[in-house]
């Protein structure tokens, strides 16, 4: 599969400039789609699933033309959007099953085979008679993915599908995603939250402000990352300091003060040793510095 975005423009209708020139080639695989509220995910991904259409631009899956070819298109889709409803008085079996007539399971007892083996593998079937109103929030979120995967779809889309989920629930959601992309099919995954990112996407971009600032792996964004992550050892009155000129990744309290993490250009007058960066202080270095939201003073 492969899904190719070509200067891709999205003006609402009140003015709001919510995705700005986006060229983006996305293949088989987990895909991950990063950044903060308001960067333009829902968006692109509700013009993915072809609920909305761009401003200018243009989207072709497998060469055929989104607009043109809507139909065609939507048959290969599975979508979860950020705000997924369902009936509360359904019980899960039934809110499956009818999902899988929606994702056009015709056959009876083809689509009884199919929502069995949905349920068993978002671990619900133990569930499969209980109100969906009545789901855990996790499982609740199951149900949402379950809904999207049915009918094979070869791409699905997941708009901050681990939002509110513990972090259980949310490696349980990870895991469950990463064993489809062995499959020929396209995951798409929106998140505000570095860490549902970094395991399981062999590729990703970065919105902010509805343009993409960096697309590729995640080892790249941490390759730029090098040289820019310092650890320091600082005085109670000294981390005050550091903590309004540095964005500081984390602190782990030591005897005479503080073990600070920090993202920055370099340290002043600090002592400091560079340490290997990880995906989560790429994304403050490239959402601080890069983009420069947070000045750095000396
Ligand atoms: N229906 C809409 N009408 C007008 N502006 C919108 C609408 N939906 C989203 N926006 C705006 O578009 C921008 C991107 O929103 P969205 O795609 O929801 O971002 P994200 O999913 O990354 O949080 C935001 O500034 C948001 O306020
Ligand atoms: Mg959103």
């Amino acid at each position: 599969m492969e899904i190719r975005i070509e200067n891709l423009n999205k003006i609402y209708r009140n003015g709001n400039k919510a995705l700005s020139d986006i060229n983006l080639t996305i293949e088989d695989g987990m895909f991950g789609l990063l950044g903060p509220n308001g960067a333009g995910k829902s968006t692109l991904m509700r013009i993915l699933v072809t609920l909305m259409k761009p401003s200018t631009g243009k989207v072709t899956v497998n060469g055929l033309d989104l607009q043109k070819n809507r139909r065609e298109v939507r048959t290969l889709l599975g979508y979860l959007p950020q705000d997924f409803r369902f009936f509360a008085k359904y019980s899960t079996w039934e809110f499956l099953d009818y999902s899988a007539r929606l994702a056009g399971l015709r056959s009876r007892s083809i689509r009884n085979r199919e929502v069995e083996k949905m349920l068993e593998q978002v671990g619900l079937f133990e569930a499969r008679d209980r109100q969906a109103g009545r789901l855990s929030g996790g499982m609740k979120r199951r149900l949402g993915i379950a809904q999207a995967l049915i009918g094979n779809p070869k791409i699905v889309i997941v708009d901050e599908p681990t939002t509110g989920l513990d972090p259980d629930e949310r490696i349980r959601f990870r895991n469950l995603l990463s064993k489809m992309t062995e499959q020929e099919m396209i995951i798409i995954l929106s998140t505000h939250i570095v860490g549902d990112i970094s395991s399981t996407c062999r590729s990703m971009a970065l919105l902010e402000k509805g343009k993409m600032v960096f697309e590729g792996p995640p080892d790249n964004l941490i390759t730029k990352t090098r040289g820019h992550v310092f650890q320091m050892s600082v005085s109670n009155r000294e981390f005050e300091d550091v903590k309004e000129k540095f964005n500081v990744i984390s602190t782990i309290p030591a005897v005479n003060g503080w073990e600070v993490q920090v993202v920055a250009n370099d340290t002043g007058n600090y002592p400091s040793t560079l340490i290997e960066p990880n995906l989560e202080h790429a994304y403050v270095y490239f959402m601080e510095l890069v983009l420069g939201q947070k000045q750095e003073i000396y």
